[in-house]
C-alpha cells in the first residue's frame, strides 16, 4: 500500500500542476489558477501529518517527548500552516471570495473552513504550551502533547479534502480570469513578505530579549 501511495502521489501532483498550469495533455497552455499556490502547499502540510502522528506514536513508546521534533511540528504549523497558508486563504482567497455572491452551500462551507483555522491554531497553541511546560519538567505535559498531536493529522487531511475536493475549484467560477490573475499576483507578493516578515519578528524578540 505504502509503494502505491508513494507512486500515486508525485503522479497526482504532476497532474494537478499540468491541470492549473492550463497544460493538460490537448488544453492551451494558460495562466495558472489562484487556487493553485494554496493546492501545492496541501501537499506539503499533507506529507507532515504522518511525522506528526509518529512522534505522538513515538512519545507514547517511550515516555518521553523528543522536544526538537516537537519545537519543528509547532514552529511548521505556526509559519508555514498559519502565517503563509491560512494567511493567503483567510487575508487574500476567501476574503475575496466572501464579496460574491455565493451559493448559500459555498459560504456555508467556507465559514466551516475559518472555523477549522481557529480550531488549528488552538491545537498548535496547546501543543507549544505543553512543550513549554515539559521543557520545566512538568509531568503532565506529555500527555497534553500527545493529545494535541492527535487532533492535527485528523483535523488536517479532512480541512483538506473539503477545500481541494468541494470548494476549491467550483469557486473559480465567481471570479473573472482578470480577477483570478490579480488573486495570484497577490498570492506572489504575500509569500516573497513573509519571509522578511519571519526573520524581522525574529530580530525584534531577540533585541527586545537581549538589548
Ligand atoms: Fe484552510
Ligand atoms: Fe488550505
Amino acid at each position: 500500500m505504502d509503494r502505491v501511495k508513494r507512486f500515486a502521489v508525485p503522479v497526482l501532483s504532476i497532474f494537478f500542476l499540468f491541470l492549473f498550469c492550463g497544460i493538460a495533455p490537448g488544453a492551451e497552455r494558460g495562466p495558472m489558477k489562484p487556487i493553485a499556490p494554496m493546492m501545492i502547499e496541501h501537499r506539503l502540510i499533507d506529507r507532515i501529518l504522518p511525522v506528526v502522528t509518529a512522534v505522538k506514536t513515538d512519545m507514547e513508546r517511550t515516555g518521553k517527548a523528543d522536544t526538537e521534533a516537537v519545537a519543528a511540528i509547532v514552529d511548521f504549523f505556526r509559519f508555514y500552516g498559519d502565517e503563509v497558508h491560512h494567511g493567503k486563504e483567510e487575508k487574500i482567497y476567501f476574503r475575496e471570495l466572501g464579496k460574491k455572491e455565493l451559493s448559500p452551500r459555498h459560504r456555508a462551507l467556507m465559514g466551516e473552513l475559518i472555523g477549522e483555522h481557529e480550531t488549528a491554531r488552538k491545537i498548535v497553541g496547546s501543543l507549544a504550551a505543553a512543550l513549554d511546560r515539559y521543557k520545566k519538567g512538568d509531568g503532565t505535559a506529555l500527555k497534553d502533547m500527545e493529545e494535541a498531536l492527535g487532533k492535527l493529522p485528523g483535523l488536517y487531511s479532512e480541512h483538506i479534502r473539503k477545500e481541494d475536493r468541494v470548494l476549491f475549484i467550483p469557486s473559480l467560477e465567481y471570479f473573472s480570469p482578470a480577477e483570478q490573475q490579480e488573486l495570484l499576483e497577490k498570492m506572489r507578493d504575500y509569500d516573497e513578505k513573509m519571509i522578511h516578515e519571519k526573520y524581522r519578528k525574529t530580530v525584534s524578540d531577540l533585541r527586545a530579549k537581549y538589548q
